[in-house]
């Protein structure tokens, strides 16, 4: 049996609070609690807070002691988008980029979403679940205990099969918990671009019943965007997920404005993410419904173009969430500290905010609410010390990350220095 007992946190921020994601003004709330403890038994949170109380625990006094050394814990970060399946990264979209050119016209000219799928077309499932696996370690060296992995470079049926078993066989080369996600709605395939009919059909009827018998996705997800999949693809898409018992997750209002947002906090889509082109009407409905609003500012810092409305929606009482959206075209950034500095910077969200959107909303945005993002009795033991002794160093300094140790499950699996045992 492993327990451990995390002492001497000069702030630990519990990010406890309601059981639902947190809204509007509750984002605020880090639970902040000086000199705390967390005892963590198999892999369970049994205990957090103030650490007299924490060392009052009768399980306690057996524990093997992690000292924080005065340093701040959190709970890992859940970054809850993300497009980590990939062979290699794209060099040239990226200088095209800078003399001018757009995402949209590096698309159209061959690069963009289908150069990634030819590398992976041509990958064999190992090689992509190594490669994941390598990714997956620089998230936990970042503080990332839980990661979304989306598919969407295979648009055809062998190959984004191929990419979410690819997951799976990466799962068990990495403590990193990943969270698959069946994106076959992300572009079209080359093969189809004049039938787009059959591809949608394709995805509705042979990809999403496919990934759900094999329990290869907890959720699907749709690129709604001019040029990609309309709003009506878009909700024949969600209908076909729900039908296979699998959640809902959509790519909304990113480079142009779809009125996607509607559909998806109606049909209880769990995220709405990217948001840049939001309207009034969709804070609305966002703050009114229970769809997280995941925001992913480092594709807008990446490709130069203005950030999503965090403040708006927050001030209007959505739930936000922060993810990386990691993937080879608009973020190759796997450290969440960096993203908070922009969430911050950039879209003037609170260092608590920012802190709340990255673990306890992301988490709900990953439909993994109950069980992660905070730190309380019966919650996964997912714990990160940063070496800073006020939580707000996290989103200040940017640069590297300041990751001391990353527990998963309750295990050390990063650290800079030996615990001191
Ligand atoms: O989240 N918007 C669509 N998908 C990704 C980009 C994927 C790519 O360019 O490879 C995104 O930005
Ligand atoms: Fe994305």
């Amino acid at each position: 049996m492993a327990r451990h007992l995390i002492l001497n946190a000069g702030q630990l921020l519990t990010m406890a609070g309601p059981d639902a994601a947190r809204r509007g003004r509750e984002m605020a709330s880090v639970g902040l609690v000086r000199d705390g403890a967390a005892l963590v038994e198999d892999g369970i949170i049994l205990a957090a807070g103030l650490r007299d109380i924490v060392l009052r625990h009768d399980k306690a006094a057996s524990a093997k002691i992690v000292d924080a050394g005065g340093r701040v814990v959190l709970p890992g970060f859940v970054d809850s988008h993300a497009h980590p399946i990939f062979a290699s990264p794209r060099l040239s979209d990226f200088e095209a980029r800078l003399k001018g050119a757009t995402y949209a016209e590096i698309a159209q000219s061959g690069g963009g979403i289908l150069s990634t799928v030819n590398g992976v077309r041509g990958a064999r499932q190992e090689q992509l679940a190594a490669g994941l696996a390598r990714w997956a370690q620089r998230f936990l060296e970042c503080g990332t205990t839980t990661l979304e992995a989306k598919s969407g470079y295979g648009l055809d049926l062998e190959t984004e099969i191929k990419m979410l078993r690819s997951v799976a066989g990466a799962g068990g080369q990495t403590p990193l918990q990943l969270v698959p996600t069946l994106l076959g709605a992300h572009a079209l395939p080359p093969e189809l671009k004049d039938r787009r009919e059959d591809y949608v059909k394709q995805v509705c009827e042979e990809m999403i019943p496919a990934a759900a018998r094999e329990k290869l996705a907890r959720f699907v997800d749709v690129f709604c965007e001019q040029g990609f999949f309309t709003l009506e693809e878009a909700a024949r898409i969600r209908e076909a997920a729900a039908r296979a018992g699998l959640g809902f997750k959509i790519h909304a209002e990113q480079l142009s404005r779809s009125g996607s947002v509607g559909m998806a906090v109606k049909g209880l889509a769990v995220s709405a993410d990217h948001l840049d082109c939001a309207d009034a009407s969709d804070i609305k409905n966002l703050a009114e419904g229970q769809t997280v609003s995941c925001l992913v500012p480092g594709s807008n810092y990446f490709l130069g173009k203005p950030y999503p409305p965090a403040r708006r929606l927050i001030d209007g009482g959505a739930a936000v969430a922060l993810a990386t959206d990691f993937n080879p075209g608009t973020c190759p950034c796997w450290d969440m500290r960096m993203i908070l500095s922009i969430a911050c910077t950039q879209m003037k969200m609170t260092p608590a905010e920012a802190l709340t959107a990255a673990t306890v909303n992301g988490a709900w945005a990953l439909g993994l609410g109950k069980s992660h993002g905070s730190l309380e009795p019966g919650k996964a033991g997912d714990l990160i010390c940063y070496d800073a002794e006020d939580y707000r160093e996290i989103p200040y300094y940017f640069g590297s990350t300041g990751v001391v140790w990353t527990m998963k499950r309750g295990a050390v699996v990063h650290s800079t220095e030996a615990p001191r045992l």
